[in-house]
Protein backbone atom coordinates (compact mmCIF):
# COMPACT_ATOMS: atom_id res chain seq x y z
CA UNK A 1 0.00 0.00 0.00
CA UNK A 2 1.40 3.31 -1.12
CA UNK A 3 1.71 6.11 1.62
CA UNK A 4 0.63 9.87 1.21
CA UNK A 5 2.46 11.80 4.22
CA UNK A 6 1.18 14.78 4.90
CA UNK A 7 3.45 17.45 7.95
CA UNK A 8 3.32 21.37 7.33
CA UNK A 9 6.98 20.91 6.50
CA UNK A 10 8.73 19.38 3.74
CA UNK A 11 11.31 16.46 4.33
CA UNK A 12 13.94 17.67 2.51
CA UNK A 13 16.43 20.70 2.22
CA UNK A 14 18.46 22.46 -0.19
CA UNK A 15 22.11 22.13 0.45
CA UNK A 16 25.26 23.19 -1.71
CA UNK A 17 25.47 19.53 -2.91
CA UNK A 18 22.09 19.55 -4.19
CA UNK A 19 18.76 18.30 -2.23
CA UNK A 20 19.06 16.04 0.99
CA UNK A 21 17.12 14.69 3.89
CA UNK A 22 15.97 17.84 6.67
CA UNK A 23 17.48 17.67 10.06
CA UNK A 24 15.38 16.13 12.45
CA UNK A 25 14.14 13.10 13.21
CA UNK A 26 10.95 12.89 11.47
CA UNK A 27 12.52 13.16 8.02
CA UNK A 28 15.37 10.84 8.87
CA UNK A 29 12.49 8.04 10.16
CA UNK A 30 9.52 8.62 7.47
CA UNK A 31 11.94 8.78 4.35
CA UNK A 32 12.92 5.37 4.42
CA UNK A 33 9.59 4.40 4.43
CA UNK A 34 8.80 6.23 1.70
CA UNK A 35 11.53 5.16 0.00
CA UNK A 36 10.97 1.83 0.59
CA UNK A 37 6.83 2.08 -0.06
CA UNK A 38 7.01 4.87 -2.71
CA UNK A 39 4.03 7.64 -2.16
CA UNK A 40 4.36 11.11 -1.33
CA UNK A 41 4.92 13.45 1.50
CA UNK A 42 2.84 16.49 1.29
CA UNK A 43 4.06 19.82 2.66
CA UNK A 44 3.37 23.87 2.32
CA UNK A 45 5.40 26.26 0.60
CA UNK A 46 6.19 29.48 1.71
CA UNK A 47 5.80 32.66 -0.03
CA UNK A 48 8.89 33.59 -1.78
CA UNK A 49 9.97 30.04 -1.51
CA UNK A 50 11.18 29.05 -4.88
CA UNK A 51 11.29 25.48 -5.10
CA UNK A 52 9.08 23.11 -7.33
CA UNK A 53 5.30 22.29 -6.49
CA UNK A 54 5.67 18.28 -7.50
CA UNK A 55 9.64 16.95 -6.57
CA UNK A 56 10.39 13.34 -7.58
CA UNK A 57 13.16 12.41 -4.64
CA UNK A 58 16.17 11.70 -4.84
CA UNK A 59 16.65 13.02 -8.07
CA UNK A 60 19.21 9.77 -9.69
CA UNK A 61 16.10 7.45 -8.74
CA UNK A 62 13.22 8.78 -7.98
CA UNK A 63 11.17 6.76 -5.18
CA UNK A 64 8.16 8.80 -4.10
CA UNK A 65 7.37 12.69 -4.61
CA UNK A 66 7.30 15.54 -2.40
CA UNK A 67 4.52 17.50 -2.99
CA UNK A 68 4.59 21.06 -1.79
CA UNK A 69 0.82 23.32 -1.50
CA UNK A 70 1.75 27.00 -2.61
CA UNK A 71 0.81 29.29 0.15
CA UNK A 72 0.00 32.91 -0.01
CA UNK A 73 1.12 35.62 2.47
CA UNK A 74 -2.30 35.79 3.67
CA UNK A 75 -3.02 31.90 3.82
CA UNK A 76 0.01 31.74 5.38
CA UNK A 77 0.28 34.39 7.93
CA UNK A 78 -3.48 33.50 8.98
CA UNK A 79 -2.80 29.04 9.03
CA UNK A 80 0.86 29.16 9.68
CA UNK A 81 1.46 32.37 11.81
CA UNK A 82 -2.23 32.37 13.08
CA UNK A 83 -4.44 29.50 13.95
CA UNK A 84 -1.09 27.38 14.14
CA UNK A 85 1.05 29.04 16.22
CA UNK A 86 -0.98 31.92 17.90
CA UNK A 87 -3.70 29.79 18.89
CA UNK A 88 -3.36 26.07 18.95
CA UNK A 89 0.48 26.27 19.76
CA UNK A 90 0.14 28.52 23.33
CA UNK A 91 -3.77 26.74 24.06
CA UNK A 92 -1.95 23.39 24.22
CA UNK A 93 0.95 24.41 26.18
CA UNK A 94 -1.50 25.73 28.49
CA UNK A 95 -0.02 29.37 28.02
CA UNK A 96 -3.73 30.76 27.55
CA UNK A 97 -2.67 34.55 27.83
CA UNK A 98 -0.46 34.42 24.86
CA UNK A 99 -3.91 32.63 22.56
CA UNK A 100 -5.03 35.51 19.73
CA UNK A 101 -8.30 33.81 18.26
CA UNK A 102 -9.08 36.15 15.38
CA UNK A 103 -11.50 34.85 12.66
CA UNK A 104 -9.17 35.50 9.64
CA UNK A 105 -7.10 32.51 10.79
CA UNK A 106 -9.63 30.22 11.19
CA UNK A 107 -10.69 31.18 7.58
CA UNK A 108 -6.93 30.65 6.41
CA UNK A 109 -6.47 27.43 8.22
CA UNK A 110 -9.67 25.87 6.88
CA UNK A 111 -8.56 27.14 2.90
CA UNK A 112 -4.93 26.01 3.88
CA UNK A 113 -5.87 22.28 5.15
CA UNK A 114 -8.53 22.01 2.11
CA UNK A 115 -5.40 22.23 -0.17
CA UNK A 116 -3.07 19.78 1.44
CA UNK A 117 -6.67 17.24 1.93
CA UNK A 118 -7.07 17.92 -2.30
CA UNK A 119 -2.80 17.16 -3.28
CA UNK A 120 -3.09 14.17 -1.34
CA UNK A 121 -6.32 12.93 -2.61
CA UNK A 122 -5.21 13.71 -6.28
CA UNK A 123 -1.79 11.69 -5.33
CA UNK A 124 -4.01 8.64 -3.51
CA UNK A 125 -6.26 8.85 -7.24
CA UNK A 126 -3.59 7.55 -9.10
CA UNK A 127 -3.54 4.51 -7.85
CA UNK A 128 -6.22 1.70 -7.42
CA UNK A 129 -5.14 0.63 -4.21
CA UNK A 130 -6.98 1.69 -0.80
CA UNK A 131 -4.58 4.79 0.43
CA UNK A 132 -3.32 4.87 3.69
CA UNK A 133 -2.56 8.46 4.93
CA UNK A 134 -0.57 9.71 7.74
CA UNK A 135 -1.62 13.52 8.82
CA UNK A 136 1.48 15.26 11.36
CA UNK A 137 0.87 17.45 14.17
CA UNK A 138 -1.68 20.52 14.96
CA UNK A 139 -1.42 22.06 11.53
CA UNK A 140 -3.75 20.15 9.82
CA UNK A 141 -6.64 18.74 12.17
CA UNK A 142 -8.81 19.34 9.54
CA UNK A 143 -7.38 17.05 7.38
CA UNK A 144 -8.47 13.45 8.11
CA UNK A 145 -12.43 14.37 7.91
CA UNK A 146 -10.96 15.86 4.80
CA UNK A 147 -9.52 12.81 3.61
CA UNK A 148 -12.63 10.42 4.60
CA UNK A 149 -14.79 12.06 2.66
CA UNK A 150 -12.90 12.22 -0.50
CA UNK A 151 -11.54 8.14 -0.15
CA UNK A 152 -13.70 6.39 2.72
CA UNK A 153 -11.95 3.48 2.29
CA UNK A 154 -8.62 4.85 3.14
CA UNK A 155 -6.83 4.16 6.33
CA UNK A 156 -5.80 7.77 7.76
CA UNK A 157 -3.45 8.11 10.73
CA UNK A 158 -2.53 11.25 12.88
CA UNK A 159 0.23 11.95 14.79
CA UNK A 160 -0.12 14.97 17.41
CA UNK A 161 3.07 16.48 18.51
CA UNK A 162 2.57 18.45 21.08
CA UNK A 163 0.61 18.13 24.54
CA UNK A 164 -2.87 17.72 24.10
CA UNK A 165 -4.61 19.84 27.13
CA UNK A 166 -7.02 19.04 29.08
CA UNK A 167 -10.64 19.63 28.11
CA UNK A 168 -11.65 22.21 29.96
CA UNK A 169 -8.82 24.29 28.24
CA UNK A 170 -9.42 22.65 25.11
CA UNK A 171 -12.29 24.15 24.79
CA UNK A 172 -11.51 27.70 25.32
CA UNK A 173 -11.33 27.68 20.78
CA UNK A 174 -14.23 28.82 19.88
CA UNK A 175 -13.44 26.37 16.87
CA UNK A 176 -13.24 23.23 19.55
CA UNK A 177 -15.67 21.22 18.11
CA UNK A 178 -15.28 22.08 14.36
CA UNK A 179 -11.34 20.65 14.69
CA UNK A 180 -12.06 17.76 16.89
CA UNK A 181 -14.59 16.81 13.89
CA UNK A 182 -11.82 17.12 11.63
CA UNK A 183 -9.45 14.65 13.71
CA UNK A 184 -11.95 12.18 14.31
CA UNK A 185 -12.15 11.09 10.51
CA UNK A 186 -9.02 9.23 11.58
CA UNK A 187 -8.86 5.82 12.16
CA UNK A 188 -5.89 6.27 14.72
CA UNK A 189 -4.65 9.05 16.53
CA UNK A 190 -1.19 9.21 18.39
CA UNK A 191 0.31 11.42 21.02
CA UNK A 192 3.38 11.32 23.05
CA UNK A 193 1.70 10.24 26.28
CA UNK A 194 -1.29 8.20 27.59
CA UNK A 195 -2.54 11.42 30.08
CA UNK A 196 -2.32 13.79 26.30
CA UNK A 197 -4.57 10.67 24.89
CA UNK A 198 -7.09 10.74 27.56
CA UNK A 199 -7.49 14.15 27.19
CA UNK A 200 -7.93 14.14 23.56
CA UNK A 201 -10.69 10.83 24.54
CA UNK A 202 -12.46 13.36 27.35
CA UNK A 203 -12.32 16.64 25.04
CA UNK A 204 -14.25 14.48 22.17
CA UNK A 205 -16.68 12.61 24.91
CA UNK A 206 -17.31 16.34 26.54
CA UNK A 207 -17.27 18.31 23.07
CA UNK A 208 -18.99 16.24 20.98
CA UNK A 209 -21.35 13.81 23.13
CA UNK A 210 -18.69 10.49 21.83
CA UNK A 211 -18.55 7.58 23.90
CA UNK A 212 -15.32 6.25 24.65
CA UNK A 213 -14.70 2.65 24.99
CA UNK A 214 -10.68 2.03 26.64
CA UNK A 215 -8.75 3.60 24.05
CA UNK A 216 -11.71 4.20 21.51
CA UNK A 217 -13.51 7.10 20.92
CA UNK A 218 -16.73 5.90 19.21
CA UNK A 219 -18.22 8.75 16.99
CA UNK A 220 -20.97 8.69 14.60
CA UNK A 221 -20.78 4.82 12.99
CA UNK A 222 -16.96 5.19 13.57
CA UNK A 223 -14.21 3.97 16.00
CA UNK A 224 -11.27 5.60 16.37
CA UNK A 225 -8.11 4.79 18.53
CA UNK A 226 -6.83 7.43 20.62
CA UNK A 227 -3.34 6.00 22.53
CA UNK A 228 -0.08 7.10 23.07
CA UNK A 229 2.52 6.41 20.79
CA UNK A 230 5.58 8.51 22.30
CA UNK A 231 8.39 9.54 19.38
CA UNK A 232 11.71 9.22 20.21
CA UNK A 233 15.21 10.51 18.06
CA UNK A 234 18.00 8.26 15.40
CA UNK A 235 19.46 6.91 18.35
CA UNK A 236 22.26 5.39 15.59
CA UNK A 237 22.90 8.59 14.45
CA UNK A 238 23.71 10.76 17.81
CA UNK A 239 25.61 7.51 19.36
CA UNK A 240 27.40 7.73 15.98
CA UNK A 241 27.82 11.14 16.72
CA UNK A 242 29.04 11.07 20.14
CA UNK A 243 31.98 8.52 19.20
CA UNK A 244 33.35 10.67 16.21
CA UNK A 245 36.60 11.99 16.31
CA UNK A 246 35.98 15.42 14.74
CA UNK A 247 33.11 15.38 17.53
CA UNK A 248 35.35 14.54 20.26
CA UNK A 249 37.92 17.20 18.99
CA UNK A 250 35.41 19.90 18.99
CA UNK A 251 33.98 18.60 22.40
CA UNK A 252 37.41 19.08 23.60
CA UNK A 253 37.65 22.34 22.38
CA UNK A 254 35.01 23.95 23.42
CA UNK A 255 35.95 22.44 27.32
CA UNK A 256 39.07 24.06 27.12
CA UNK A 257 37.77 27.86 25.49
CA UNK A 258 35.40 28.05 28.56
CA UNK A 259 36.64 29.25 31.58
CA UNK A 260 35.05 27.21 33.88
CA UNK A 261 35.08 23.75 35.64
CA UNK A 262 31.64 22.79 35.56
CA UNK A 263 29.50 23.50 32.15
CA UNK A 264 25.56 23.52 32.29
CA UNK A 265 23.92 23.43 29.01
CA UNK A 266 20.29 24.59 27.24
CA UNK A 267 19.56 24.07 23.90
CA UNK A 268 15.90 24.93 22.57
CA UNK A 269 14.44 26.93 20.01
CA UNK A 270 13.90 30.24 20.98
CA UNK A 271 10.06 29.86 22.39
CA UNK A 272 8.22 31.34 25.23
CA UNK A 273 7.11 27.59 26.50
CA UNK A 274 10.99 26.92 26.94
CA UNK A 275 10.49 28.53 30.07
CA UNK A 276 14.63 30.24 29.12
CA UNK A 277 13.36 33.82 31.58
CA UNK A 278 12.87 31.49 34.51
CA UNK A 279 15.44 29.17 34.08
CA UNK A 280 18.04 32.16 33.95
CA UNK A 281 16.08 33.81 37.04
CA UNK A 282 16.85 30.80 38.66
CA UNK A 283 20.79 30.71 37.62
CA UNK A 284 20.92 34.20 38.70
CA UNK A 285 19.49 32.52 41.84
CA UNK A 286 22.47 30.14 41.80
CA UNK A 287 25.13 32.63 41.48
CA UNK A 288 23.23 34.50 44.55
CA UNK A 289 23.31 31.78 46.80
CA UNK A 290 26.59 29.90 45.69
CA UNK A 291 29.46 32.65 45.53
CA UNK A 292 32.06 29.71 45.98
CA UNK A 293 31.52 28.74 42.93
CA UNK A 294 31.71 31.66 40.77
CA UNK A 295 34.32 31.80 38.19
CA UNK A 296 33.77 27.61 38.13
CA UNK A 297 30.22 26.89 36.93
CA UNK A 298 29.54 28.80 33.23
CA UNK A 299 25.40 28.32 31.62
CA UNK A 300 25.99 27.89 27.91
CA UNK A 301 22.15 28.41 26.42
CA UNK A 302 21.85 28.14 22.42
CA UNK A 303 18.46 29.31 21.11
CA UNK A 304 17.47 28.29 18.06
CA UNK A 305 15.49 31.34 16.06
CA UNK A 306 11.99 30.39 15.21
CA UNK A 307 8.92 31.58 14.63
CA UNK A 308 10.21 34.98 14.07
CA UNK A 309 7.90 37.81 12.61
CA UNK A 310 5.27 36.63 15.67
CA UNK A 311 5.09 39.31 18.58
CA UNK A 312 5.35 37.32 21.10
CA UNK A 313 8.84 35.50 19.51
CA UNK A 314 10.55 38.88 18.79
CA UNK A 315 9.73 40.08 21.91
CA UNK A 316 10.95 37.12 24.08
CA UNK A 317 14.05 37.53 22.27
CA UNK A 318 14.53 41.10 23.40
CA UNK A 319 13.49 39.82 27.18
CA UNK A 320 16.03 36.82 26.57
CA UNK A 321 18.72 39.38 25.68
CA UNK A 322 18.55 41.51 27.95
CA UNK A 323 18.35 38.95 30.81
CA UNK A 324 21.48 37.36 29.72
CA UNK A 325 23.32 40.97 29.67
CA UNK A 326 21.21 41.25 32.98
CA UNK A 327 23.39 38.48 34.49
CA UNK A 328 26.69 38.72 32.49
CA UNK A 329 26.69 42.21 34.19
CA UNK A 330 26.26 41.44 37.35
CA UNK A 331 28.72 38.22 38.07
CA UNK A 332 31.47 38.20 35.05
CA UNK A 333 34.68 38.06 36.60
CA UNK A 334 37.80 38.26 34.63
CA UNK A 335 37.76 36.31 31.75
CA UNK A 336 34.89 33.99 33.25
CA UNK A 337 31.32 34.68 32.38
CA UNK A 338 28.50 32.75 34.01
CA UNK A 339 26.39 32.51 31.12
CA UNK A 340 26.92 32.45 27.18
CA UNK A 341 24.30 32.75 25.00
CA UNK A 342 23.90 32.18 21.49
CA UNK A 343 21.00 32.81 18.96
CA UNK A 344 21.79 30.09 15.82
CA UNK A 345 21.22 27.20 14.55
CA UNK A 346 23.56 24.19 14.98
CA UNK A 347 24.51 21.43 13.40
CA UNK A 348 23.58 18.07 14.98
CA UNK A 349 27.35 17.43 15.50
CA UNK A 350 27.56 20.46 17.29
CA UNK A 351 25.09 19.59 19.13
CA UNK A 352 26.51 16.35 19.96
CA UNK A 353 29.66 18.32 20.51
CA UNK A 354 28.15 19.94 22.72
CA UNK A 355 26.26 17.66 24.66
CA UNK A 356 29.45 15.39 25.68
CA UNK A 357 30.85 18.26 26.92
CA UNK A 358 28.56 19.25 29.42
CA UNK A 359 28.57 18.44 32.87
CA UNK A 360 24.90 19.16 33.34
CA UNK A 361 21.52 19.59 30.41
CA UNK A 362 19.24 22.27 31.85
CA UNK A 363 15.77 21.67 30.16
CA UNK A 364 13.09 23.09 32.04
CA UNK A 365 10.41 23.88 29.37
CA UNK A 366 6.76 24.87 30.84
CA UNK A 367 5.69 22.13 28.97
CA UNK A 368 6.69 19.90 25.70
CA UNK A 369 4.90 17.37 24.22
CA UNK A 370 8.25 15.21 24.43
CA UNK A 371 11.30 17.26 24.49
CA UNK A 372 13.73 15.11 22.30
CA UNK A 373 16.79 17.32 22.79
CA UNK A 374 16.61 15.73 26.57
CA UNK A 375 16.65 11.94 24.67
CA UNK A 376 19.75 13.67 22.16
CA UNK A 377 21.58 14.45 25.39
CA UNK A 378 21.00 10.93 27.16
CA UNK A 379 21.84 9.25 24.32
CA UNK A 380 25.33 10.98 23.77
CA UNK A 381 25.91 11.29 27.40
CA UNK A 382 25.50 7.83 27.54
CA UNK A 383 27.49 6.55 24.90
CA UNK A 384 30.45 8.99 25.61
CA UNK A 385 30.60 7.71 29.15
CA UNK A 386 30.59 4.25 28.32
CA UNK A 387 33.72 4.91 26.35
CA UNK A 388 35.23 6.42 29.76
CA UNK A 389 33.78 9.97 29.67
CA UNK A 390 32.51 11.48 32.73
CA UNK A 391 29.29 10.82 32.99
CA UNK A 392 26.92 13.97 33.37
CA UNK A 393 22.96 14.40 34.67
CA UNK A 394 19.95 15.97 33.11
CA UNK A 395 17.50 18.31 34.70
CA UNK A 396 14.26 17.94 33.35
CA UNK A 397 10.94 19.59 33.77
CA UNK A 398 7.95 17.10 34.86
CA UNK A 399 5.81 18.93 32.54
CA UNK A 400 7.08 17.02 29.16
CA UNK A 401 6.29 13.67 27.81
CA UNK A 402 10.07 12.92 28.18
CA UNK A 403 9.82 12.85 32.09
CA UNK A 404 7.09 10.51 31.73
CA UNK A 405 10.25 7.86 29.83
CA UNK A 406 13.31 9.21 31.29
CA UNK A 407 13.28 7.75 34.82
CA UNK A 408 17.16 8.87 35.30
CA UNK A 409 16.56 12.48 35.07
CA UNK A 410 16.57 15.24 38.15
CA UNK A 411 12.80 16.33 37.47
CA UNK A 412 11.80 19.38 38.52
CA UNK A 413 8.74 21.93 38.54
CA UNK A 414 9.97 24.62 36.02
CA UNK A 415 7.70 27.12 37.37
CA UNK A 416 9.21 26.58 40.84
CA UNK A 417 12.17 28.60 40.45
CA UNK A 418 13.61 27.75 44.16
CA UNK A 419 13.21 23.56 43.38
CA UNK A 420 14.86 24.57 39.69
CA UNK A 421 18.29 26.46 42.58
CA UNK A 422 18.23 23.28 44.04
CA UNK A 423 17.87 20.85 41.04
CA UNK A 424 20.88 22.07 39.53
CA UNK A 425 22.92 22.21 42.38
CA UNK A 426 21.72 18.48 43.26
CA UNK A 427 22.57 17.21 39.54
CA UNK A 428 26.15 19.09 39.73
CA UNK A 429 27.00 17.36 42.89
CA UNK A 430 25.96 13.83 41.78
CA UNK A 431 28.00 10.86 42.63
CA UNK A 432 29.93 9.53 39.63
CA UNK A 433 27.84 6.02 39.56
CA UNK A 434 25.08 7.96 40.58
CA UNK A 435 25.00 9.60 37.34
CA UNK A 436 26.16 6.32 34.97
CA UNK A 437 23.27 4.59 36.71
CA UNK A 438 20.84 7.18 35.43
CA UNK A 439 22.43 7.53 32.27
CA UNK A 440 22.64 3.89 31.19
CA UNK A 441 18.71 3.40 32.74
CA UNK A 442 17.85 6.76 30.33
CA UNK A 443 19.94 5.00 27.40
CA UNK A 444 17.34 2.07 27.51
CA UNK A 445 14.51 4.53 27.42
CA UNK A 446 15.43 6.98 24.39
CA UNK A 447 16.34 3.10 22.13
CA UNK A 448 13.03 1.67 22.80
CA UNK A 449 11.97 5.01 21.81
CA UNK A 450 14.11 5.20 18.55
CA UNK A 451 12.37 6.85 16.09
CA UNK A 452 12.51 4.18 13.38
CA UNK A 453 10.83 1.56 15.61
CA UNK A 454 8.02 4.61 16.44
CA UNK A 455 7.06 4.77 12.76
CA UNK A 456 7.07 0.84 12.11
CA UNK A 457 4.69 0.77 14.86
CA UNK A 458 2.02 3.50 14.20
CA UNK A 459 2.24 2.08 11.04
CA UNK A 460 1.61 -1.49 11.84
CA UNK A 461 -1.25 -0.25 14.44
CA UNK A 462 -2.65 1.82 11.47
CA UNK A 463 -2.78 -1.65 9.03
CA UNK A 464 -4.39 -3.22 11.97
CA UNK A 465 -8.18 -4.07 11.79
CA UNK A 466 -10.53 -1.90 14.43
CA UNK A 467 -11.05 -5.24 16.90
CA UNK A 468 -7.21 -6.07 17.30
CA UNK A 469 -6.94 -3.67 20.08
C1 LIG B 1 7.34 21.73 17.17
C2 LIG B 1 6.23 21.20 16.29
C3 LIG B 1 6.75 20.83 14.92
C4 LIG B 1 7.53 22.00 14.34
C5 LIG B 1 8.64 22.44 15.28
C6 LIG B 1 9.43 23.64 14.77
O1 LIG B 1 8.20 20.72 17.53
O2 LIG B 1 5.59 20.10 16.89
O3 LIG B 1 5.69 20.49 14.05
O4 LIG B 1 8.04 21.68 13.07
O5 LIG B 1 8.06 22.76 16.52
O6 LIG B 1 8.59 24.73 14.54
P1 LIG B 1 8.34 25.38 13.10
O7 LIG B 1 7.18 26.28 13.32
O8 LIG B 1 9.61 26.08 12.75
O9 LIG B 1 8.07 24.25 12.12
Amino acid sequence: MSLVLLANRAPIRQTPEGWAAALGGLASALLPVLEDRGGAWVAMREPGEDTPEHQPYPAEDPAFTVRRVPLSEDEFDGYYNGLSNQVLWPLSHYLVEYVLPERRFREAYRTVNRRFAEAALEIAAASDDAPQFWVQDYHLMMVPALLREGRPDARIGHFWHIPWPAPEVFRILPSARELLRGMLGADLVGFHTAGDAENFRESARDLLGATIEGVEVLWQGRRVRAEPHPIGIDVGKFEGLAADPAVIAESETFRSELVADKVVLGVDRLDYTKGLLLRFEAFERFLEAYPELHGKVSMFQIATPSRTGIPAYDQLKREVEEAVGRINGRFAEGAWSPLHYRYRAFTQAELAALYRAADVALLPPLRDGMNLVAHEFAAVSAAASREGHPPAALVLSELTGAADYLGGAVCVNPYDTDGLVRALRAALDLPRDEKRRRLNEMQGAVRELDVHTWAARFLDRLDAPADAA
